[in-house]
């Protein structure tokens, strides 16, 4: 989840009208201010948000009646406006802008990031919202269905698009589709318009200066008055995430009953000028806003304000920012920030410590925000820039399976990545004796299904694969809900790295290091699957890989046990007594058996996380001939003497100098 800042907004409209409803009115000045928002005399508007994450809301500032429940009908309307994206670098923006109508003009708690400032993960989809939203969306959020980053979509109390299509339009005389992108910072007008009698809505969005074409982009025939109150407000709202972009809107028409008219492209204001690389100050969010409005046959005229931000950030707390970091800029805290989010990493808020930080608890004074803030010392540049290209990545992964990364400050030899708060610590503790958090069956069945979605997501769903390389129950996260969450993609490469440079770039957790990984030092999704494979099999037995101080002989090697007790047909016998034959054995014994293919010795025998999470879902039936082929391959590893979890092996092997024994230092959860 994405933390909430500060909203803004302002309308600031000098109305000039004679006439009957809202009788004559001028408000001047009345602007709808929130946050750290503030105006100047000329009608200049400041916002400032904290660094990237912000919301921000634009409003007419007095609600337009849409209908009227006694008479029943609901009225057309029709709107258009010019807007512009700029993005801060290239290609790299925020989420997007949305028209809305709403009940009230500052919606309160909604979220930035892919939330476009809307909604926030309670009240999304709840039919009281009363939210319409046309929405021009720049990020592709699986978990709400997006079809690509550059969409235009309408969406009715969710941002699970009714319906949406990628952003462009179609010419009138030959009928080809042109894309439009969305973040190319050029101006582009939209039409927004309803029937009441026919009961459609149509999105046509065209590139400012050229003729508005006939056929609409976007038409979907639906009666609105459900979702719509009597009164309701109009405007607009976005959001941007660890990058930021700067959202204009240069000029606007609203008109309730009949056609909008056109807006007069020589007068609307230009975009300024990039105000982003002024040292020491930037720019986050800005809007600027050109209203002409007309309400039920007033003409309001009326003026443009603008809004644009700096925030000053006084050096007093060093920090390091070299040259080529500025790409990444969105992403950084300031060292400041984290250190009152933390009261000064104060030992209360230390959520635990690892072989390579400490975790510590905090809350962004700004939104109110939970965080976990991770302090890892590295000592030498080495790595680094390849580490925050990877950061810069995983910044932009959107999954509801994977803790997100809001965030990272560097300073003298420290980094200090900012995670998402997870309530519930990690799954090694819920699964620990010492723990009194129990999983049941169903609970863990979940987990298991949900680090496979997020896992799937990194290796084939993303537009790049990201091997995670550290997958075991100690990076796995649980929510308020005990939702699974994998978390820290890529640190084990980073942090072997730092370590030691005499090893390769073998970096995991001894146990989850597939064989051929210890041999050739080379990670990929295999060894991932790998890894998964063992994790399943904890999840499902409840105790580690090796015991080494285990009572019984026998049970000692995880895989081993599991694999005899197949044998004689009592593969239950490896359940978690924890669960108390609580269970469902069908289940249970596909987890098992899904664990003991993903952790084949062979890597060409592990499954595609793809095929995995059909397994789990039930779509697909596992082979029959798994066993033969597991017993097999262990067998020939035992005698070839590979490093493996033979039953000789001794927990000396804890130390071979060829592994980097890589303890997370997410172990101890958040
Ligand atoms: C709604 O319609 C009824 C009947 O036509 C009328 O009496 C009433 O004043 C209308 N209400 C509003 C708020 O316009
Ligand atoms: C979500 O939004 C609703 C309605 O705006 C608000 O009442 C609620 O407190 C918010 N929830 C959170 C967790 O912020
Ligand atoms: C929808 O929101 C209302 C009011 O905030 C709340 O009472 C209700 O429980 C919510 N419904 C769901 C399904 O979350
Ligand atoms: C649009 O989405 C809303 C909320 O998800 C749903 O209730 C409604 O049935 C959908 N309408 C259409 C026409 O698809
Ligand atoms: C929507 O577009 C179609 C196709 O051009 C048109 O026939 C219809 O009148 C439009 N509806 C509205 C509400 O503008
Ligand atoms: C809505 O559609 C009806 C029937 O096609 C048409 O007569 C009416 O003029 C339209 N209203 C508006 C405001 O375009």
């Amino acid at each position: 989840m994405c933390n909430s800042i500060i909203v803004i907004l302002f309308v600031l409209l000098k109305l000039a009208s004679s006439n009957t409803v809202p009788d004559e009115f001028s408000f001047n000045g009345c602007l709808k201010l929130d946050g750290l928002a503030e105006a100047d005399p000329n009608g200049l508007l400041t916002l400032t948000t904290g660094l990237g994450r912000g919301v921000a809301h634009v409003f007419f500032n007095l609600p337009l009646q849409f209908k009227n429940s006694t008479a029943g009908s609901i009225s057309s309307f029709s709107t258009t406006f010019v807007f512009a994206m700029v993005p801060e670098y290239p290609k790299l923006g925020g989420h997007g802008l949305a028209f809305v109508i709403s009940p009230s003009k500052d919606i309160p708690g909604a979220l930035p990031c892919q939330y476009l400032g809307l909604f926030n993960d309670t009240n999304i989809g709840n039919s009281s919202n009363h939210i319409i939203a046309v929405e021009l969306d720049t990020v592709q959020d699986f978990e709400f269905d997006d079809r690509d980053d550059n969409h235009v979509g309408i969406d009715i109390n969710t941002l699970i698009s009714n319906i949406s299509k990628t952003a462009g339009y179609f010419d009138d005389q030959t009928g080809t589709f042109h894309e439009l992108y969305l973040k190319s910072g050029d101006p582009m007008q939209i039409w927004i318009e309803y029937n009441g009698t026919k009961e459609q809505l149509n999105v046509t969005i065209h590139p400012v200066g050229e003729t508005r074409p006939i056929r609409p982009l976007l038409s979907m025939t639906f009666d609105l008055s459900p979702y719509i109150l009597d009164f309701m407000y109009v405007g607009f709202s976005s959001a941007t995430g660890l990058l930021a972009s700067s959202q204009y809107i240069l000029g606007w028409n609203f008109k309730m009953d009949g056609q909008a008219q056109d807006l007069e492209i020589s007068k609307l204001p230009k975009i300024p000028q990039s105000l982003g690389e002024k040292k020491g100050s930037k720019k986050l969010l800005q809007i600027i806003l050109g209203v002409t409005l007309s309400v039920a046959g007033l003409t309001l005229i009326s003026l443009v304000v603008l809004g644009a931000l700096f925030v000053s950030r006084k050096k007093k707390f060093m920090e390091i920012l070299e040259d080529w970091e500025v790409q990444y800029g969105p992403h950084r805290f300031t060292y400041k920030d984290l250190f009152v989010a933390t009261k000064g990493f104060k030992e209360n808020e230390l959520l635990g410590s690892g072989g390579f930080g400490r975790v510590y608890r905090g809350t962004l004074p700004s939104s109110n925000t939970k965080i976990a803030v991770k302090r890892i010392s590295h000592d030498s540049r080495q790595g680094m820039r390849e580490f925050l290209a990877e950061i810069s990545t995983i910044g932009r992964l959107r999954h509801p399976n994977l803790v997100r990364l809001l965030g990272y400050c560097r300073r003298h030899h420290e980094l200090f990545l900012v995670y998402d708060y997870m309530p519930n610590g990690s799954l090694e503790k819920c699964l620990s004796n010492k723990s009194n958090c129990t999983l049941d069956w169903s609970q863990r069945f979940k987990i298991i299904k949900d680090v496979a979605s997020g896992l799937f997501y990194l290796h084939q769903q993303w537009v790049q694969v990201v091997i995670h390389r550290d997958i075991k129950p100690a990076n796995v996260l649980l929510d308020n809900d005990m939702n699974g969450k994998l978390g820290d993609f890529g640190l084990a490469r980073f942090c072997d790295h730092g370590n030691d440079p005499q090893t390769s770039n073998i970096a995991g957790t001894l146990g989850y290091i597939a064989p051929e990984l210890a041999r050739t030092g080379r990670a990929n999704t295999s060894t991932d699957l790998y890894a998964f494979g063992i994790f399943m099999l904890e999840v499902v037995c409840g105790r580690r890989l090796i015991e080494p101080r285990s009572q019984l002989q026998d049970q000692q090697f995880l895989v081993d046990w599991i694999l005899e007790c197949w044998d004689r047909g009592t593969i239950l016998d490896t359940v978690d007594s924890k669960l108390e034959n609580r269970y469902v054995a069908q289940e249970v014994e596909l987890v098992l058996k899904l664990g003991l293919l993903c952790s084949h010795p062979c890597a060409a025998a592990r499954p595609s996380m793809s095929s995995v999470v059909q397994y789990l879902d039930g779509i697909a039936q596992l082979p029959d001939t798994i066993r033969a082929s597991i017993i097999q391959a262990h067998t020939s590893m035992e005698n070839s003497n590979q490093p493996s979890v033979a039953p000789d092996v001794s927990t000396e092997r804890y130390s071979n100098p060829s592994l980097t024994f890589t303890e997370s230092f997410a172990s101890h959860g958040r």
